[in-house]
C-alpha cells in the first residue's frame, strides 16, 4: 500500500492534528503525515508536531499583509515542495480564497465543532447552547469557497445536557472530532468517498453518521 502524503494545517494548540498523527503511526493507516504547517508562529501544535519527528513549517500570513493570495501561493509552494497529496485543517483560523480551494478540489478536509449546517463560523458551543439545541456534535468535511459548507464526509452527533456549560460541552465534542477526523481521513485516502450531487459517497452509500 502506498500512503497518501497529507499535511496538517494549523493555527493553535493542534489537538485534532495529534489525533491524526497518533493514527498514522500505524503502518497500515493509509495516509502518512508527511507536512504540518502553521501560520502562527507560535502556534503550540508546532512544538508537538517535531516531538513527533514530523516536519513543520510556518507561513506567517502577517508577512504579506493584505495580500491573501500572496499568503496561499507560499502555503501552495510548501505544499507543493512535499509532494502533498491530500490536506487537512485542523483549527487553521484563515480564510481560504477561492482560488487555493480549487487547486485542492476534493482533497482538503475541514473538521468543524458542530453539526453543519447549523452553527458555522465561530462559538459553536455557546450558540448551540443559547439556542436550546438538544443534539450537538463534529462534522468533517471537504472544503468548498464557501466557509463552513461542502460535502460532509463524517459527523458524529453530542447531546448537549441541561446545565452544559461552553467548556464541557466543547470538551465532549473534541472527543468526537478526536474520533471522526482520523476515520474520515482514512476513507478519503482509501479513496473510497466520492463526490456525487454535492454529497458524499462513501463506498457508495451516503455518508453514515457516527454516534
Ligand atoms: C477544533 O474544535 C476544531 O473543530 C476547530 O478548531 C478547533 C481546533 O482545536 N476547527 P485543535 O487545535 O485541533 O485542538
Amino acid at each position: 500500500m502506498v500512503r497518501k502524503r497529507v499535511a496538517i494545517l494549523i493555527s493553535g494548540r493542534g489537538s485534532n492534528m495529534v489525533a491524526l498523527i497518533e493514527a498514522a503511526k500505524d503502518q497500515t493507516y493509509p495516509a502518512e503525515i508527511a507536512l504540518v504547517v502553521s501560520n502562527e508562529p507560535a502556534a503550540e501544535g508546532l512544538n508537538r508536531a517535531a516531538a513527533e519527528g514530523i516536519r513543520t513549517a510556518v507561513v506567517d500570513h502577517r508577512k504579506f499583509g493584505k495580500d491573501r493570495e500572496a499568503f496561499e501561493r507560499a502555503l501552495q509552494d510548501e505544499l507543493q515542495t512535499h509532494k502533498i497529496q491530500l490536506a487537512c485543517l485542523a483549527g487553521f483560523l484563515r480564510l481560504l480564497t477561492p482560488w487555493f480551494v480549487r487547486q485542492w478540489d476534493g482533497r482538503l478536509l475541514n473538521i468543524h465543532p458542530a453539526l453543519l449546517p447549523a452553527f458555522k463560523g465561530l462559538d459553536t458551543h455557546a450558540r448551540a447552547i443559547a439556542t436550546g439545541a438538544t443534539q450537538h456534535g463534529a462534522t468533517v468535511h471537504f472544503v468548498v469557497p464557501e466557509m463552513d459548507s461542502g460535502p460532509i464526509i463524517a459527523q458524529a452527533a453530542v447531546a448537549v445536557q441541561s446545565g452544559d456549560t461552553e467548556a464541557a460541552l466543547a470538551a465532549r465534542v473534541l472527543e468526537v472530532e478526536h474520533r471522526i477526523y482520523p476515520q474520515a481521513l482514512r476513507w478519503v485516502a482509501e479513496g473510497r468517498v466520492r463526490i456525487a450531487d454535492g454529497r458524499c459517497l462513501i463506498d457508495g452509500q451516503p455518508a453514515a453518521t457516527f454516534s
